[in-house]
């Protein structure tokens, strides 16, 4: 699904939102997240913390604020081997389709100040300029042209990129290339990464780690 008016992404948005809502339980994932799956799986906190900041460092992405159709189908993914980490595939084996919807709806209502660091500011200027304007010597199309405005995300299939982790937005982009993930829609992020040099993946992770994330309203 590609739309490109802003209309019609806003009313999209608004309903993938909505339907999403009224699937999971804020509450019961919230029971998830901090105690486990109640058949022996580890609480999500653990590595994601209670407010899904994650950790840069460990390689664990931020979950707060993502998109709770996007969260549950890449949990789908993990559980049913379309999407291969041997961390995560443990985490989501057990979860049935209820708990899915139940562990991204608490995640998707927590909000997530980013933290700031001191990165080099032509890094962060050819960061940007590949958000913003793509790369067109290189068939690289603006991360925006997908991922919305400040790639803040756009419904369940274009996630927020905005105030990712760096390690792990890297990683993943380092893993479409070498063919390890691989369960995007019509492969779309595949033709993307496929053409970034490393010191694109090295300077658009370092960027998109420092813009605001996607304020929800609970
Ligand atoms: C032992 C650490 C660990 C635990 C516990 C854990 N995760 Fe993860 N999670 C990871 C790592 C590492 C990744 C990135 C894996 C990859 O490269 O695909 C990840 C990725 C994810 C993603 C994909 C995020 C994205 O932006 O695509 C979701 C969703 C997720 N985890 C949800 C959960 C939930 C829900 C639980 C609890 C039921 C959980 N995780 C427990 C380490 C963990
Ligand atoms: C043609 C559309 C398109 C463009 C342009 C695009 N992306 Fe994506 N991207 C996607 C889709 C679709 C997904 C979700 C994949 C999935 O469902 O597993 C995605 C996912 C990602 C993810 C994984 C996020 C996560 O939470 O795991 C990263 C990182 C990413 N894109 C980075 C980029 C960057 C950087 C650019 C610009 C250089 C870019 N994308 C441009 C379509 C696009």
């Amino acid at each position: 699904m590609i739309i490109t008016r802003r209309g019609g992404a806003f009313a999209a948005l608004l309903l993938t939102t909505a339907l999403a809502q009224a699937a999971g339980d804020v509450d019961r994932g919230a029971t998830i997240v901090m105690q486990g799956d109640g058949q022996g799986g580890a609480p999500c906190l653990a590595c994601h913390g209670s407010d899904g900041a994650g950790n840069d460092g460990a390689g664990f992405p931020r979950l707060a604020g993502l998109d709770a159709g996007y969260l549950a189908a890449q949990l789908r993914d993990y559980r049913e081997g379309r999407r291969i980490s041997a961390v995560m595939a443990p985490n989501a084996s057990r979860l049935n389709d209820q708990q899915i919807e139940d562990v991204a709806a608490y995640y998707t209502v927590q909000t997530l100040a980013v933290t700031p660091a001191e990165l080099p500011a032509d890094l962060l200027a050819k960061g940007e300029q590949l958000v913003k304007q793509g790369d067109w010597d290189n068939y690289i199309v603006p991360c925006e042209t997908c991922h919305g405005p400040g790639a803040q995300g756009v419904g369940a299939t274009f996630p927020g990129l905005s105030g990712q982790h760096s390690t792990y937005l890297r990683q993943q982009l380092e893993a479409w290339k070498n063919g390890t993930r691989n369960n995007d829609p019509n492969q779309l992020m595949l033709a993307i990464a496929a053409r970034l040099s490393d010191e694109q993946i090295q300077a658009v992770s370092a960027y998109l780690s420092q813009q605001p994330t996607r304020r929800v309203s609970p």
